[in-house]
Formats: C-alpha cells, sequence, structure tokens
C-alpha cells in the first residue's frame, strides 16, 4: 500500500527525519555485548571461511557507493581488512584479477539496480563469495548473493536516498566491529565501539535539530550556480555525498573533494558565488582542513562549515556555520550527511524542484 508522509511536506524530508528511527532498526538485535561483537544471521558462511578473508571488494552505485567508500575506511581502521571500493558499472566489465579468498559486498538500497546485480553475478560465477547489503527484502540482489545483511530502514520513496544510506554505513560498522573481533580487536575495543554504536541514535536527533538554522543558511545559497563540498578521511565521502545530494534535486551543479586536494584544481572555481561546504567535525585532519577552509576564504569564497565545536576561528573563517554533535570520527559520516541532507532538500524547495521525483533520476536503475 501507499507510504504515509506522515504530515511532512515530502517524503525526502520524512525519510530524513526517521534516521533515529531507522538506525535503531539497523542496529537491533545485532550488537551482543556478552563477546562485544556483532551478530549477523544471514551471512551464510563459516566462521573459517570469514575468518579467512583476505579482502573485501565493496561495490554499488550512486549512494550507495559513497557508503561503500565509507566501509572501506571503517573495515580497514577496524578489522585491518584490505578493501577495495568500485563502481559496480566498472567492475562488471573491467574484469579485474581478484584473489582467492575475497569477499564481494554489493551493496544496494533496492536490491534491482542493474549493474550492482551484474557485478554480483560475475564475481560469484568467478568463484567468489558475495553478500549483500540490502534494503528490500527478497529483491532481486538479496536472491542472487550467497548471504547478506537486511538495513530494515523501511520503504525510502524519496529518489535521493537519506535513510538507507546512513543504515548502510551503521551496517558497515557493525561489520567492521565484526570483522575486527574475529581478528585482532580487544574484547574492550568490541565494547567501546558498542557503546558509540548505541549512542548514535540519540546525536542523529541532536543533529536533526539544526533543521531550521539549515533553511536560513539555504535561503541564502539557493541561486549559487555552483558548490564546493570538502572533507577529510572520513569526511570525504560525506563530501562526495553532500554534492550528490545537491546535484540530484536541486540541479545545481557541485563537486565533492578531498579537501587538500583541492588545491589542485578545484580551487580554481573559487569565486565569490561559489560556496565551499567544509565538512569538519572535529578530528586527525582538523587542523589541516582548517587552513583549507582559510585558503578559499583567502580567494573570496563563501563558506559554510559542518563543525562539532563552538570555536571563534571557525566562526572567524566561515560565514555560516552549522553545528553537529561529537561523535568518534567513524560515525561522522553518518551524523555530518544530516546537514547536507536538510541543505540540498531546503535548497530543491526554494527552487520548486520536485523533491521527491527530480527530473532524469529514477528510484532504481533496472537497466544498465
Ligand atoms: C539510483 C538512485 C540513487 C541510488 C542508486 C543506487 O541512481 O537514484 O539514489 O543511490 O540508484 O541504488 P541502489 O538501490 O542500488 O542503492
Amino acid at each position: 500500500g501507499e507510504v504515509s508522509m506522515n504530515g511532512y511536506e515530502h517524503y525526502m524530508l520524512k525519510e530524513i527525519h526517521e534516521q533515529p528511527d531507522s538506525l535503531r532498526n539497523a542496529m537491533r538485535g545485532r550488537l551482543n555485548d556478552e563477546d562485544a561483537t556483532a551478530v549477523f544471521g544471514g551471512l551464510n558462511l563459516t566462521p573459517q571461511q570469514l575468518r579467512g578473508v583476505e579482502r573485501i571488494i565493496l561495490t554499488g552505485c550512486g549512494t550507495s557507493w559513497h557508503s561503500a567508500l565509507v566501509g572501506e575506511y571503517m573495515i580497514e581502521e577496524f578489522a585491518r581488512i584490505p578493501v577495495c571500493v568500485e563502481y559496480a558499472s566498472e567492475l562488471r566489465y573491467r574484469n579485474p584479477p581478484i584473489e582467492n579468498n575475497t569477499l564481494v559486498f554489493g551493496i544496494t538500497q533496492s536490491g534491482e539496480t542493474a549493474d550492482t546485480l551484474a557485478a554480483l553475478n560475475e564475481t560469484k560465477r568467478k568463484g567468489h563469495r558475495t553478500l549483500a547489503l540490502c534494503n528490500v527484502v527478497g529483491s532481486s540482489i538479496a536472491q542472487a548473493a550467497d548471504g547478506g545483511v537486511y538495513l530494515h530502514a523501511g520503504p525510502e520513496i524519496g529518489v535521493a536516498s537519506t535513510k538507507a544510506y546512513s543504515s548502510q554505513c551503521c551496517v558497515l560498522a557493525m561489520l567492521s566491529l565484526y570483522f575486527g573481533r574475529m581478528r585482532h580487536m580487544s574484547f574492550e575495543s568490541g565494547g567501546r565501539i558498542i557503546e558509540e554504536l548505541r549512542r548514535l541514535p540519540a546525536a542523529v536527533e541532536q543533529a536533526l535539530t539544526c533543521d531550521s538554522e539549515v533553511r536560513r543558511i539555504a535561503s541564502k545559497y539557493a541561486e549559487a550556480s555552483n558548490v564546493l563540498y570538502l572533507g577529510r578521511r572520513y569526511n570525504f565521502p560525506t563530501a562526495l555525498e553532500g554534492a550528490l545530494k545537491l546535484k540530484e534535486i536541486s540541479y545545481i551543479h557541485a563537486e565533492g573533494y578531498p579537501a587538500a586536494e583541492m588545491k589542485h584544481g578545484p580551487i580554481a572555481l573559487v569565486d565569490k558565488d561559489t560556496p565551499s561546504v567544509f565538512i569538519m567535525p572535529r578530528g586527525t585532519t582538523y587542523d589541516k582542513v582548517m587552513s583549507n577552509m582559510e585558503e578559499v576564504k583567502a580567494r573570496g569564497g563563501p563558506v559554510i562549515a559542518v563543525a562539532s565545536h563552538e570555536e571563534a576561528q571557525i566562526r572567524r573563517i566561515a560565514d555560516e556555520v552549522i553545528m553537529i554533535p561529537e561523535v568518534p570520527e567513524f560515525l561522522q559520516p553518518i551524523v555530518s550527511a544530516i546537514p547536507l541532507q536538510l541543505l540540498s532538500y531546503h535548497i530543491a524547495v526554494l527552487r520548486g524542484c520536485d523533491v521527491d521525483k527530480p527530473r532524469n533520476l529514477a528510484k532504481s536503475v533496472t537497466v544498465e
């Protein structure tokens, strides 16, 4: 049946606000305190097979490809397993050499994306184990894979993915805990990650309170023709995702870039009409990103900072500051995505765009 809008003006806005709940659903029954690990019922692989994994390939399209990038950072940090992220449309035809003991994850909200299905089938045919990280139960990709993990985000109707993205990131965090605990991660570290995951829905709830501030900022920048999104480490995939959200629903050209890489090209785009969004909650590269932001400001570009701490220096450099709660770095992608989803939403509404059904786009792309 028809999914209700629950009083929201658009499905996308409703789905953005559902994220504290969809994240709780992604974690329900999957965190085990006794062993300080995650539990997954549907991987369909023996502990020996899982422990023997020497490489993980994460593949998908669009927003799901962005969560794959987040997953790469998480799995490498916590499980120390080498990860490759591949566009499914490239993986299916590129025929890369894949070593034994490689696990291939297809990441997909719909479970119907043709390229992701084909990439999984192609790697499976070559004898590799395939898993689906998927929202729609019983979908083609869920059936084609050897096993998998459901997101339990509930139906996502808005074409631009929001709650499925955060749930993908959350499941990938739990998977890195799971693989990490099969290797060298200590009981204490596992327990700490579980605690941090449990605090995540409340942090997302708090992040959502930036809505009216973001709407105000949106009205100042809704006329822009180009926007840059910049971040480093865990906030680099967020930059890509923020830019994609803006392109998808407001038809403004946007680019996501690693903040330090921008001096090798994109900084040439900076002028008084080209805003840059810096995703810079406090973390290992914080001071470096601050200098990157200063470089943009010095060239006359308007700056919007997404930050986790009130600080005179940010207020001095940035024209706008959006505050989000502090979370550990590996969870920043989930929390930082919230203001960027809202920013693109409000800009699209102000520009009179059809938020839930943007032109030229489909919710699931079942042709190649
Ligand atoms: C389409 C949608 C995107 C989505 C992508 C992958 O392009 O418009 O929002 O990220 O497909 O979809 P999937 O269902 O495989 O995650």
